[in-house]
Order: structure tokens, then C-alpha cells, then sequence
């Protein structure tokens, strides 16, 4: 299978009075198609790494060195214009949601499109019927029903509210998916509600997906391979089939001092 992604000795530095190295020699190859959960403990550089495939590390001012191939294409060679096109094939997922309260569900989920139309022309009215039509396909595709379409998103739980930042992304016909640790701030049946749905557009689009998680039992139920960051460098890099369950939290995430 030919890869999506490959990343080649990727350093990512955060300026500052004391400089941080929060990416070291990364290396990382994805193909096509691949469902990787991306786990360490805090700080380990997991959201780093997803910010720099699209290069949103630049609004750190952060130094990023060695290379990101996304479809062939050099990421951090591009220019303005190459950037906004890469950033339109990949749908950025955050633990955070990011709808926009006041504004409908519908045009929420719309708002996936703006890459590709331009500017915000964001009434619901003013995009073309295709779009809007394809707005609500992707809102039933994560579970919200038509009906729901309309009301205001201020007015949806945090699992409903993260149902439409993955029908605003699938909005984009995404071919990379990043999701930033999506369901840290869900109950665990409405995280595993979630997750599933990364699973089946996975599944069933093959749409190559990476998620941040930081919770071990979810890593292991969801991740087809499992990706562990330590102090910004890879340290565990398994399919799921050759993974351990026994010793893959220790071996990701290290012992407890004093256990
Ligand atoms: N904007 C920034 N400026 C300076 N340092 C940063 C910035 N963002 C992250 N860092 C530092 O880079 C390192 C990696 O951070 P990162 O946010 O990538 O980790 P993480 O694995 O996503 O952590 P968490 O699980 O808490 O989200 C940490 O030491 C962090 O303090
Ligand atoms: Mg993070």
C-alpha cells in the first residue's frame, strides 16, 4: 500500500526564553486507508505532531525541521496557496469541538466547505444546494437526525457537539483525518459512542485516520496500530495484532514512581 503520510526526521522547537524540543527525529510512514491512535502521557508531543502535518505549529512561531511528505507533496515546503490546498484534503478534529454556539447545527457542519469556497459567505441560504444537501448526509452520518438540523448548536450535549465537528470535517471530503484527543472530555459511553464513529467512516470510506488518545483502554479497543510518544520521540510503534496487551501500557507510558 503506498503511503499517505510519511514524516522524516521531524523536530518541532517552541521558542522562548528556555526553547522547548517538543518533537525529536520523528519518524513516521502512513499508508493509505490506516486507523493509527497516536498515545502518550502529557506533554509526550502528541497534539505537536498532528499540528505539523498541517503545519498549525506556525501560529507557535515553532521551528520545525526535517520533512512531511502528505500525498507526495512537501508540507513544509509548500507555499500559501499549496498550504490552503493540503489543508482542505485533511479534516482537523479538536478535543475542544470548535461549533460555533450561536450558529445553527446545518451551518455549522457547512462550515467544513469554507476551504474550498473561499471566503465565509456563512448563511445557510447562500451555499449552494448541493452543499447543503451534502451538510445534512453528514450530519446523519454521525447520528444527529434531520430534524435537529436547525436548532442552535449551543443547544447540543459535548458528544453531539463533536458529532458535528466530524461532519463539518467529512464536509471537506477529507483524505487525511486528525483528531486531537476528540473524546477527553466525554463520558466513557459517549467516548466509545464517538470513537465508533471514527471507526466505521474508517471502515467503510477508508478515509486514513489518526487520533490522539490519551486513554489507554480506548487506545487498545480502537487503534489498529498504536503509535507511543515519549519526551517528543517515537518509542512504540506496533500493529495491534503484534501488540501485548500485559505490557503495552507500560511499555508506552512507563511505570507509576512508587508502584
Ligand atoms: N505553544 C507552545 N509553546 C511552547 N511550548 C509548547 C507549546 N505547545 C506545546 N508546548 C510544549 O511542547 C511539549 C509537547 O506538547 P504537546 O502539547 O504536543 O503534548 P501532548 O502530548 O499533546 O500533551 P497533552 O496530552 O497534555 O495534550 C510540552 O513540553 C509542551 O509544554
Ligand atoms: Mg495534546
Amino acid at each position: 500500500m503506498k503511503n499517505i503520510l510519511s514524516i522524516k526526521n521531524l523536530s518541532v522547537v517552541y521558542p522562548g526564553v528556555r526553547p522547548v524540543t517538543a518533537l525529536e527525529n520523528v519518524n513516521l510512514d502512513v499508508s493509505a486507508g490506516e486507523f493509527v491512535v497516536v498515545a502518550g502521557v502529557s506533554g509526550s508531543g502528541k497534539s505537536t505532531l498532528l499540528r505539523a502535518i498541517n503545519r498549525l505549529t506556525e501560529n507557535d512561531r515553532a521551528r520545525v525541521t526535517g520533512s512531511i511528505a502528505f500525498e507526495g507533496k512537501d508540507v513544509l515546503k509548500a507555499s500559501r496557496r499549496e498550504l490552503r490546498e493540503l489543508r482542505s484534503y485533511i479534516g482537523f478534529i479538536f478535543q475542544e469541538y470548535n461549533v460555533v454556539e450561536r450558529l445553527p447545527i446545518s451551518t455549522n457542519a457547512l462550515t467544513g466547505t469554507l476551504a474550498t469556497l473561499g471566503t465565509w459567505r456563512s448563511l445557510w441560504a447562500r451555499f449552494p444546494k448541493d452543499r447543503r444537501e451534502s451538510a445534512h448526509r453528514a450530519l446523519e452520518r454521525v447520528g444527529i437526525p434531520l430534524p435537529r438540523h436547525s436548532d442552535r448548536a449551543g443547544r447540543l450535549s459535548g458528544g453531539q457537539k463533536q458529532r458535528v465537528g466530524i461532519a463539518r470535517a467529512l464536509m471537506q471530503k477529507p483524505r487525511l483525518i486528525l483528531a486531537d484527543e476528540p473524546v477527553a472530555s466525554l463520558d466513557p459511553i459517549t467516548a466509545n459512542l464517538v470513537m465508533n464513529i471514527f471507526k466505521k467512516i474508517n471502515e467503510e470510506e477508508s478515509i486514513t485516520t489518526i487520533i490522539n488518545l490519551h486513554d489507554p483502554v480506548l487506545t487498545f479497543k480502537y487503534g489498529k496500530r498504536i503509535v507511543g510518544l515519549k519526551q517528543g520521540r517515537i518509542i512504540y510503534d506496533k500493529p495491534i495484532a503484534a501488540i501485548n496487551r500485559e505490557t503495552f501500557e507500560e511499555d508506552i507510558y512507563g511505570t507509576v514512581d512508587g508502584d
